[in-house]
């Protein structure tokens, strides 16, 4: 299936639904682009076969970027990096008493051969792990990597503007 016909190019994963709320900014992001995702609750631990069933069919699908999110032990991209070539970004949530810390250790440190492109702790994150997803597409669709120069040529116009009010 080619990409234009792909129901979805971008899925987003999450360990649990209590990831949800920070995850918005990721799907809400990427439907700012008018790039389509998917987006579903499966956890590398507590539905490992669920998640490799998932991967099989989105592959499938022509899904071309994997969007990962997961609080604590955090193995959610990693495992989803072992069963793909496609690339894979790793959000690392806060979800314990450490912080995200813990999520952002065990989202970046990947063996060599298996990589997880990890962006920052929570929200912020959600938010860039979209526009890389948006970059990485943009590589095959220059109307998608004009978008990416506008937005970034509109919010440099609108920092600059702040100054006029100090
Ligand atoms: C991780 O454990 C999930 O990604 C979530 O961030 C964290 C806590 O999950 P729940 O106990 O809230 O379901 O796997």
């Amino acid at each position: 299936m080619s990409k234009e016909n792909s129901p979805y190019q971008v899925s987003i994963l999450m360990g649990s639904d209590s990831d949800l709320e920070v995850m918005r900014a990721c799907q809400d992001t990427l439907k700012d682009f008018g790039v389509v995702s998917d987006m579903k609750v499966l956890s590398a631990h507590r539905t490992p076969e669920a998640l490799a069933e998932y991967l099989k069919e989105a592959e499938k699908q022509g899904v071309q970027v994997f969007v990962a999110a997961a609080g604590m032990a955090a193995h959610l991209a990693g495992a989803v990096s072992s069963k793909t070539v496609k690339p894979v970004i790793g959000v690392p949530l806060d979800a314990s008493s450490l912080g995200g810390l813990d999520a952002l250790l065990s989202t970046v440190q990947m063996p060599a051969g298996i990589p997880v492109a990890t962006v920052a702790i929570g929200k912020a994150g959600a938010k860039n792990a979209a526009f890389l997803a948006v970059q990485i597409l943009g590589l095959s669709d220059p109307v998608l990597a004009q978008k990416l120069v506008d937005q970034r040529k509109k919010n440099a116009a609108a920092l600059l503007a702040k100054n006029d009010n100090l």
